[in-house]
């Protein structure tokens, strides 16, 4: 398009943009003829037919078209889609190239505090976070998975005291790898209700604060013993953080008090009502008084925002990121707009670096509020998916899934279709918006779900099944030696498009390597969600509208065979980016 705009109207036109958009009467349309024709004081349709005679595209479309006003339709040629398909079938990348500006990019997310049960929240930005980790690595960059644990502050003191009053082999201890919530709550009752316990937590946390070698000791064991309960997590949700992506906040610890030297020393931070704080420009509250970030509080203590002020110079100095995508609640955009002002401000992050909230919205219950169990908890992880699991095995009865299976296997089928809907629902919500937390719509095999799509792998796996021992029937070898045959067979000839169906879910399938650009750019898991459902519906339609195992003619068989094959190629792949497991059969 560039050279067609040059050569009919002279180098000072090449930087007008072609406006190439997808388009309903043709698969795109080029509108640049419409602003062009405004600056060279001709009509749009002239200066459209002028360029349509020029392009050219005829290895890729049919003639352009000119229409209305003096839109460009173009329309991609059959064999050219069915060209790129059978190539994209042969690439273990399916289409996406590598990025050419491979970035540093830390992604922080989980981030859950140690002691206190994962919420539903935690689950959602952990969740969310695991996709964008896997898209940016998938693109090219290089990825820093950083797990920025609640493991200092305050409640350390008490933490420890209750830890040293149950003691370490304890049945309450051990709450701590099974009900981490609980042992909070029991510390926290203690602290609320019995001065001398209070007074003893409150030494507790001046010795850790100052460095106290036994202090110190248990606070570590406190951590460790956490750190378990993480990682059991972590595996039973098929998340791929590891221990080694932990770096909590007592991580910065050596770096707060230089991190305020230098704000002050800046003239960044100042001292108010004897805390010190920073005011950075731009952020007013009530009255239009500056709003504070407190860096320093007046009892001398370093608090949340100082940690965050230290680790995004650790991010950029030590980690030397491009970028940092903070998956995070939505109820902390203020603190993260002031506290990368501040950073701003005192030169720590560079200009072209790019720091950014991925806000995560609340997981509400059925009443619109906060999800709570029938007593008015916040539920806790382990039942939610045990519950997620069981809802799945009831719908696997569904599709009749136990006449097929062997317990062993319908176990680990509802394990990953249970743990699959939970985290496509996270995932497929936009992730700053609030989502209902419903079982009955994310555990269906109907709509944009988890089993919805997992189902539509197992389904074309069982196409190919079902080609393989027809061609054993036929000659009469055993199943299992022919098991894959047909599969590859159509994998190495290709496709061909012969019917719209066929058609539209191969231009489809075209797109998903812009589709994982597109996420990493945005770090918006559900776009891929909706594609990935989109595609499952084209196939559907494929599947009703072109008979694949009994087609017309063998070429056309294999052929058919290979779309399901590219389809099987980026739902899976696709599923696997966000984290979905996929079971071979359901
Ligand atoms: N631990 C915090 C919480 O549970 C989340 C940490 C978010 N990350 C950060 N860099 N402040 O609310």
């Amino acid at each position: 398009m560039h050279d067609a705009i040059v050569a009919s109207f002279g180098p000072d036109y090449g930087d007008a943009d072609p406006l190439i958009r997808p388009s309903s009467f043709a698969d795109f349309q080029a509108n640049v003829a419409l602003p062009l024709g405004k600056r060279l004081r001709r009509p749009p349709r002239e200066v459209a037919a002028e360029l349509a005679a020029r392009l050219d595209v005829a290895d890729i479309c049919a003639d352009p078209e000119v229409s209305g006003p003096g839109f460009i339709n173009l329309t991609l040629r059959d064999d050219w889609i069915a060209a790129q398909a059978s190539r994209m079938l042969g690439d273990p990348r399916l289409g996406l190239e590598l990025t050419g500006h491979p970035q540093t990019v830390v992604v922080e997310y989980s981030s859950p505090n140690v002691a206190k049960e994962m919420h539903v929240g935690h689950l959602r930005t952990t969740i969310v976070g695991d996709a964008i980790a896997s898209v940016l690595e998938f693109a090219g960059h290089r990825v820093i998975r950083d797990n920025h644990v609640g493991d200092w502050g305050t409640p350390f003191g008490m933490l420890i005291e209750h830890l040293l009053d149950v003691g370490e082999e304890s049945a309450d201890a051990e709450l701590l790898t099974t009900d981490p919530n609980a042992f909070y709550q029991a510390a926290r009752y203690k602290f609320d209700n019995d001065p001398a316990f209070t007074e003893r937590a409150r030494s507790r946390l001046v010795r850790l604060q100052a460095g106290d070698q036994d202090t110190l000791a248990i606070w570590q064991r406190l951590v460790d013993i956490s750190r378990g309960y993480l990682h059991q997590v972590y595996t039973r949700l098929r998340v791929s953080l590891t221990d080694d992506d932990i770096r909590g906040e007592s991580f910065y610890n050596d770096l707060l008090a230089d991190t305020v030297a230098i704000l002050v020393e800046r003239g960044i931070a100042t001292e108010s009502e004897g805390a010190l704080c920073a005011f950075p420009s731009g952020f007013t509250g009530r009255e239009g008084k500056p709003l504070p970030l407190i860096i320093r509080k007046s009892d001398g203590g370093y608090n949340y925002a100082t940690t965050d002020l230290a680790a995004i110079r650790y991010r950029v100095d030590k980690l030397s990121c491009d970028r940092a995508v903070y998956v995070v609640g939505s109820e902390q955009a203020l603190h993260f707009q002031m506290v990368f002002a501040v950073a701003r401000e005192a030169g720590w992050i560079p200009d072209g670096a790019r720091f950014e909230h991925a806000q995560i919205g609340m997981v509400l219950g059925e009443d619109g509020n906060r999800l709570k169990t029938r007593e008015g908890e916040t539920p806790k992880l382990a039942g939610l998916l045990t519950e997620g699991i069981d809802r799945a095995r009831g719908i696997l009865d569904e599709v009749d899934a136990a006449s097929r299976f062997g317990p062993a296997e319908l176990d680990a089928v509802a394990e990953a279709v249970g743990i699959g809907a939970v985290k496509y629902a996270d995932l497929s919500t936009a992730r700053e918006s609030a989502y209902l937390f419903d079982w009955d719509r994310m555990i269906s095999f109907r709509g944009n779900t988890g089993p919805y799509l997992q189902y539509a792998t197992a389904r074309i796996r069982s196409i190919f099944r079902r080609a393989d021992a027809g061609a054993a029937g036929v000659a009469g070898a055993q199943e299992d030696e022919l098991a894959g045959a047909a599969e590859a067979a159509a994998r190495a000839v290709g496709v061909t498009l012969t019917a719209a169906p066929e058609r539209a879910l191969a231009l489809r399938l075209l797109s998903f390597g812009a589709m994982v650009t597109q996420l990493g750019e945005t770090a918006e898991p559900h776009r891929m969600c909706a594609y990935l459902f989109e595609v499952a519906s084209l196939f559907t339609t494929f599947y009703e509208e072109c008979p694949v195992l009994k087609a017309e003619s063998e070429s056309l068989r294999v052929s058919r065979l290979a779309l399901c094959a590219l389809t099987l190629d980026v739902l899976a792949r696709g599923l696997g980016l966000l984290g979905v497991p996929v079971p071979e059969r359901m």
